[in-house]
């Protein structure tokens, strides 16, 4: 008998680009690790990855080898201890169109690693492409990174519509990211949450606020997670308050999460 799943599997996804997926799904799985708690980060922005680069590293082999024959040994990158991160290649035209089947075979050589830690979070592109849409449909949960733009509300709101038309996906949380105030970052959730509510019945959570903070391009521009980088800025304690509640979720969620497969087959 297989043994009952313990693992969060979580996509952090976005409809407009450069709202700062890829920066909060790094450094939160540094605030997770921080926390006590084991994690797999993968890059799932297929064909355009750079949590490497955040990271300051290259890895010599990434998602694209483990379609050919390489072993999974090879490609896993381990962060610290109980922290694996999955790199992926930029620039690599067929992993950006990768088909459904492809993604499922893939992901199945991956479920027996993922099985070993408490989180599985992913990092995604931005938009509605098939691809990116199959990738944040399969776990159980998704983050949804908003600005409190405008641009970024209807996209993020394309985004959570077609996601439930064709995958019926529910489990949507919201990040609002780079807000000026707490105030305006309530604004933009109850804006997007209302329309979801109202057009689509669907109940949307947040998650917390990351307030705009200049440490993070800095952190980015030296290549070292904003955790590391500025541990005690605004932003990283907004990223620590929001693995404090991640953490609290999956001890809540324990009975429906070892009911559930980590990723979901497709709908
Ligand atoms: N809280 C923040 N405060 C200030 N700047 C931020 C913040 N979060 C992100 N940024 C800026 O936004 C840039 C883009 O972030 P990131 O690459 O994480 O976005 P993304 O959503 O992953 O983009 P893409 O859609 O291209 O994958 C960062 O390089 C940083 O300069
Ligand atoms: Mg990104």
């Amino acid at each position: 008998m297989t043994a009952l799943n313990t693992t969060l599997s979580l996509a952090v996804v976005s409809g407009k680009g450069g709202v700062g997926k890829t920066n909060i799904a790094l450094n939160l799985g540094f605030a997770l690790h921080e926390l006590g708690h084991s994690l797999v980060l993968l890059d799932g922005d297929l064909g355009l990855a750079n949590l490497d680069v955040l990271l300051g590293i290259s890895p010599e082999k990434n998602l694209q080898d483990l379609l050919g024959e390489a072993p999974l040994e090879s490609v896993v990158v381990p962060l610290a201890q109980d922290f694996a991160f999955l790199p992926s290649a930029s620039g690599v035209a067929e992993l950006v169109d990768l088909d459904d089947d492809v993604q499922s075979i893939l992901l199945d050589k991956l479920d027996a690693l993922f099985r070993q830690y408490h989180f599985l979070l992913l990092d995604l592109g931005a938009g509605i492409s098939p691809t990116v849409l199959s990738f944040a449909a399969r776990p159980q949960e998704r983050i949804i990174v908003i600005t409190p733009e405008p641009t970024s509300l209807t996209d993020s709101y394309a985004l959570i519509k077609v996601l439930s038309a064709q995958h019926q996906t529910k489990n949507f949380q919201l990040i609002v990211n780079m807000s000026e105030s707490s105030r305006e970052a309530r604004t933009a959730f109850d804006r997007l949450a209302q329309a979801c509510e109202r057009f689509l019945s669907l109940p949307i959570r947040l998650l917390g606020v990351v307030h705009k903070d200049p440490m993070v391009m800095e952190s980015v521009r030296h290549q070292v997670p904003l955790l590391k980088f500025a541990p005690s800025c605004r932003a990283a304690q907004d990223i620590r308050e929001i693995a404090a509640k991640i953490v609290e979720r999956r001890e809540r969620l324990k009975d429906l999460i070892a009911r559930s497969p980590i990723l979901k087959p497709l709908c």
